[in-house]
This record gives C-alpha cells, structure tokens and sequence, in this order.
C-alpha cells in the first residue's frame, strides 16, 4: 500500500495535492509519505514470528527525519559509514539498536562506534578485525562483533547490487570466516556474538534468501561444534519492489519462511531492509523545461536529472513516470532527460509517453530509496528539497540548496 493516488485527476500525497508542494516547495522536490513508511516498516517488523531487531538501512534514505520516524516505530539501524552512526544518533536511535557493516571502517569511525556504544560490527577482513581489536583495547573496551560471511550466492540482480558472490569485494568465505571466528575468540578485546550475511538488493524471490540461510545456518552449527556460540544472525537486507512489472515476495511470505526456518533456536534474527522501507515511500516531483523533437527523437527536458536521481543511469533501472495532472493526450515514444551535460543524464529511454507541455509537472514514482541519498551537486546544481508528508500537512525536512551552499566550503579554504 502507499499513498500517492490521483484524486480527481490530480496526484496526492496522502492529502496534500503534488501541485500545491510542488508551488510551495519549488522543484525538483522528494516528496515522502509517512503513512507509507509507517505502513512498510509495521509490515516488515511484524513479519517475523521469532526474536528479531529491523535495522533499517540508513543509506537507502538518510535524512534524520525519517530516521526518527523509524526510530519512533521501534526500527534500529544499519549503518555503513561514521557520517551515518552522527546521523543515527542525532536521530536519537539507541546505540545498542545500530549494527555497522561496510568493507572499509577506518579507525576513527571504529573508534566513534565503540565510544557511542553500538550493538555490533559486522567485520569483512582479518585486517579490520585486528583493526577493531587494536581500538578497543586502546579504549579499554570489548567490542562485539560478526563476521560477515559471503555465501557465494546468486541473487539474480543487478551486477552492481549483488554482494553475495565470490567475486564480490563482501564478507569473508566460510573457510576464511572460520579461521576469523577462531582469531576473534582468542582475542582479548573481541566478543564474537552473531554472523552476518547481506547477498545483494532488489532481489524479486526467496531462493537466494533461503539458499544463504541454510548455509549460514549449517556454518553456525559447525562453530557451535567448536564452543563458539552465537546469538544473532543478520541476513541483511535486499528484499526488492515493484518498480514496474516485477513481483517480490511480500514481507510476510519472506517473514514465514525465515521464522519456519528459525523455529526452535535461541537465535534472534537481525535484518537490515532499506529499500523495502523506503523505496515507495517517495516520489521525485520535475517540471518540463522544454520538449524537443529531432529526426531521431523526441526528448522531455525536465528539471530533475542525474544528480537528483542517478538510478537510471548507473543501473539502467526503470522508475514509473507519470504526469502529475494527467491531460489525456495521445502517447509517443520519449526520452525523459535533465539538463545535465552527458549523454547518460536520463529518467527514462525510449517510453511510451503522453505529450506534454512546457511548464507541466511529471513525477517519477519509487523515488525514496536511492534517490536523495545517491544525489550530488553535479554540473553545480544545488541538490533538490525534501518534503515529508503526513496526511494533510507537510515539512520541509531538507530545505533546498543555494548557490551559496554550493560555495560554502570553497570560500575560505
Ligand atoms: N545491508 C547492507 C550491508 C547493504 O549493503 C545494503 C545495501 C542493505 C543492507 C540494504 O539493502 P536494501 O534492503 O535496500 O536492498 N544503490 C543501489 C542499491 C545499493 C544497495 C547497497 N547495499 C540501488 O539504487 O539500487
């Protein structure tokens, strides 16, 4: 379920008319429901029938706003960076509900992460685990911490988001994870307490879920076998949506199959959905500049472009494009393209699209995962606001960049 629907032809947010945010706000403009967020994460969290903390993925969405509505649900949070622990704990979510991933955790961040507390590292090298033994031995602390396995799995997605796989640069293979749990439990200011796993994203079946799990599992018994006990099991994130044609699997049908699976361990379950949470949540509201036509194409020139929305580009993905008022016009074959100076500066190829005018708004649908937090300032373009709704109000949770903010940290350098 979400909530953006056309009510007498005109797009809504919730309650709040697109057209009446995009005048307040300006364009381009993320626009973010919170009934849907609520909605995906009580889905999500509810799903599992076993003991199990939701980290929400803070790279897929990081504005603090949404972090604190999640936060306020119960949600904990999958961070990667030490820009996303600031970001987490600005939020207010309870260190012991933040668990770190990421193949290149540099000192300081280690160092930031034990001095807020957080529940655990996930640890994908032998360096970085000696790495974190050094910092909290210098803190006088223990860290606690899994080791990220690759389970070598296809998840049968984009080759840039799958993780799981040997070549990937993720997680540790089961022979070399094994000798890591070994070094872990001989080192003094280490406590090895869970194992982790994260195969990819936008995955559209269980299989791969499953096929990592079980290997997982099957790992975690041998370990056992060998006097190291653990008590939690992240399986990441990477549940996908409908973007356009595809059909995942519902959180519940995904919740079921790991609770039947877990049914009878002592185990609790750690997941880290990002996309799933967010990814529905939100639309990317653009405005036509100009239409062209040329003997090879006809083009849509909008304000929006590849440094407010890179996905198209980088991952040829497909976002649903519509008009915020639809005028009923016939339909023809458009690129959707922003002002940026690349070729590779689309939102949509070759679509079957109605004819639209100067001026007109267009929204791009399963705007929220990805979009924001992948924006940049490219070609000097301030980086587009960001709107949360909830029902017939709104705020403005990232206020629109100035040119002066495109300076700010030039000028007295
Ligand atoms: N946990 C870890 C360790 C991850 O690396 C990721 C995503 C997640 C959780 C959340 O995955 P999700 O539930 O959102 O699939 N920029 C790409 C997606 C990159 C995903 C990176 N890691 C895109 O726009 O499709």
């Amino acid at each position: 379920m979400h909530h953006f629907e056309y009510r007498h032809n005109e797009l809504h947010a919730e309650d709040i008319p697109v057209r009446q945010l995009a005048a307040e706000y300006g364009t381009p403009l993320y626009v973010y429901s919170s009934a849907t967020l609520t909605h995906h994460f009580q889905a999500f969290d509810s799903a599992f029938g076993t003991p199990h903390l939701t980290c929400y993925s803070v790279k897929a969405c990081s504005n603090i706003a949404i972090l604190r509505l999640l936060g306020a649900l119960g949600a904990g949070v999958d961070i990667v960076s030490g820009g996303e622990l600031h970001r987490a704990l600005k939020a207010g979510i309870a260190a012991e509900r933040i668990v770190y991933s990421g193949v290149g955790k540099k000192r300081e961040e280690i160092r930031q992460a034990l001095q807020a507390g957080i529940l655990m590292f996930n640890v994908e090298s032998m360096q970085e685990l000696e790495s974190i033994n050094a910092v909290a031995r210098e803190m006088e602390t223990v860290a606690r911490i899994s080791i990220r396995i690759n389970p070598d799995v296809d998840p049968k997605t984009h080759p840039y988001i799958s993780t799981g796989l040997k070549k990937n640069k993720f997680g540790l293979d089961l022979i070399q994870a094994r000798a890591a749990y070994r070094r872990a439990s001989e080192l003094d200011c280490i406590e090895p307490v869970g194992i982790d796993c994260h195969i990819g994203s936008q995955l559209t079946s269980l299989a791969p879920f499953l096929e990592a799990l079980d290997r997982v599992l099957l790992f975690c018994s041998s370990l056992r076998d060998e006097g190291i006990q653990l008590r939690y099991l992240d399986l990441g994130g990477g549940l996908g949506i409908p973007y356009n044609e595809e059909d995942p699997p519902h959180p519940a049908e995904y919740g079921n199959a790991l609770t039947e699976r877990l049914h009878g361990t002592d185990i609790t379950l750690i997941l880290e959905p990002g996309r799933v949470i967010a990814g529905n949540a939100g639309i990317l509201v653009t405005k036509v500049i100009y239409t062209k036509e040329t003997p090879g194409k006809n083009f849509v020139i909008v304000d929006a472009a590849m440094n407010d929305l890179v996905r198209p580009s980088l991952y040829q993905s497909y976002h649903r494009i519509a008009e915020v008022s639809p005028q009923g016009r016939k339909s023809r074959a458009v690129d959707v393209v922003g002002p940026i100076c690349e070729s590779g500066d689309f939102l949509a190829q070759d679509r079957a699209f109605p004819e639209v005018r100067q001026e007109e708004l267009l929204v791009l649908f399963s705007a929220g995962a990805y979009g924001f937090s992948m924006s940049s300032q490219y070609n000097s373009r301030p980086r587009a606001a960001e709107v949360l709704v909830c029902g017939n109000t709104s705020t403005l949770i990232r206020r629109r960049e100035t040119y002066d903010d495109l300076t700010a940290l030039e000028e007295n350098a």
